[in-house]
């Protein structure tokens, strides 16, 4: 993500496509493996709904859109930003954005630093508007960019909105990461107020905490993506990646997504988006419940991608839209947004979290 240096494994295209390898490699390991204490299941499965048999629908009564502040979307459900910046990622972003337009999805865009600084990669990103001329595109920048940087990044996309990333844990671990952030704050301020779209603000995989979403809201930040642990863990991947040095200590760092939902549940003035760790349309049901009101995907979708072509990601997704409509169907759900009224069971690390927290 960060690519103002080199990658260890030499430059920002290299490390782009060792982020993709080690991201599908997690899918099969499971982000936790190798992890000595007992986290390796995941929170959602400490979120299950009440069932009540006499609350069901009709299956056509469900409606999937939502209202975003970057306008009408029309399932919750979107590809994070992942990638871009290396003829290889170019590559993925392509076929990423040929899924999106055909599930009829929005779709983010990896970092767009690396064009910031050499314009030649533009087209590894500009693709992801040419293959989806209609769709909703996200661009991305890291919380280091100017708002000049800011309005050239979302124009060469023709962006609908703006991701910035927050990953100071793993600029941490990186040998070659940043290792100043007091200025963040201040800049998400001033692209938030110089662009004329909306500004998601979102972590890659160690959470937001409430503090830190009511800080946004005062920025000027529009939604807030959780962007929780127990998916794609980037402490890890850089740790992989030093030569020297084991960080691996950091790899338990953060909250999960349902932890987050649960601290920032209720919190107004800003849209809560969640991801992190999403494995199934049951999972995006779990996260809306819990008060997202859209659900993001990177991992899991990267790898099909990459495992099995575009058609079956293009599949996937439109599987994982029909289960999301069957399970609110059953629940009694209409909208997304009816799913937030529905009854949850909280247990095992996520109930104690509450407890912890003092959440009711
Ligand atoms: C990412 N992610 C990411 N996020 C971001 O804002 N800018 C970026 O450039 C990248 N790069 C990136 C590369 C790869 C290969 C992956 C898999 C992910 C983070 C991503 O958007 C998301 O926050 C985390 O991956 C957690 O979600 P999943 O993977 O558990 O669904």
């Amino acid at each position: 993500m960060n690519d103002t240096t080199s990658g260890t494994a030499g430059g920002t295209g290299n490390r782009k496509d060792d982020h993709v390898r080690h991201a599908v490699d997690q899918q099969h390991r499971g982000p936790d493996a190798g992890r000595s204490s007992d986290h390796s299941a995941s929170d959602f499965d400490s979120v299950n709904f009440v069932h009540h048999a006499l609350a069901g629908i009709d299956r056509d009564s469900v409606e999937l859109a939502v209202k975003t502040p970057a306008g009408m979307w029309q399932a919750p459900l979107y590809i994070n930003g992942m990638t871009g910046g290396s003829a290889g990622t170019g590559k993925i972003n392509g076929e990423l954005a040929v899924a999106a337009r055909e599930a009829r999805i929005p779709i983010a865009s990896g970092s767009m630093s690396a064009y910031l600084r050499d314009p030649s990669l533009a087209g590894t990103f500009r693709v992801l508007r040419d293959e989806n001329p209609d769709g909703v595109v996200i661009a991305n920048l890291n919380a280091n960019a100017t708002a000049d940087q800011a309005r050239r990044a979302v124009g060469l996309i023709e962006a609908n909105a703006l991701q910035i990333h927050l990953n100071a844990l793993q600029e941490i671990v990186m040998p070659e990461g940043d290792r100043d952030f007091a200025a963040w704050p201040a800049n998400i301020e001033t692209i938030a107020a110089a662009v004329e779209v909306p500004v998601i603000v979102k972590e890659v995989g160690f959470g937001l905490s409430l503090d830190t979403v009511r800080r946004l809201r005062e920025l000027g930040v529009a939604a807030a993506d959780v962007g929780g642990r127990g998916g794609t863990n980037f402490a890890r991947i850089e740790n992989e990646r030093r030569s020297r040095g084991d960080y691996a200590f950091l790899q338990s760092w953060g909250q999960s997504t349902p932890c987050c939902l649960l601290d920032t549940a209720g919190v107004e003035g800003i849209d809560i988006f969640a991801s992190g760790g999403v494995r199934s349309a049951l999972d995006v049901a779990r996260a809306l419940a819990l008060g997202a009101t859209t659900v993001g995907v990177a991992g899991r979708f990267l790898s099909v991608l990459m495992e099995q072509g575009t058609a079956a990601l293009v599949e996937e997704i439109g599987d994982w839209l029909e289960a999301l409509r069957r399970v609110m169907t059953v629940l009694g759900a209409a909208t997304p947004g009816d799913l937030a009224g529905c009854d949850l069971l909280l247990t095992g690390q996520v109930a104690a979290f509450c407890q912890a927290r003092g959440i009711d």
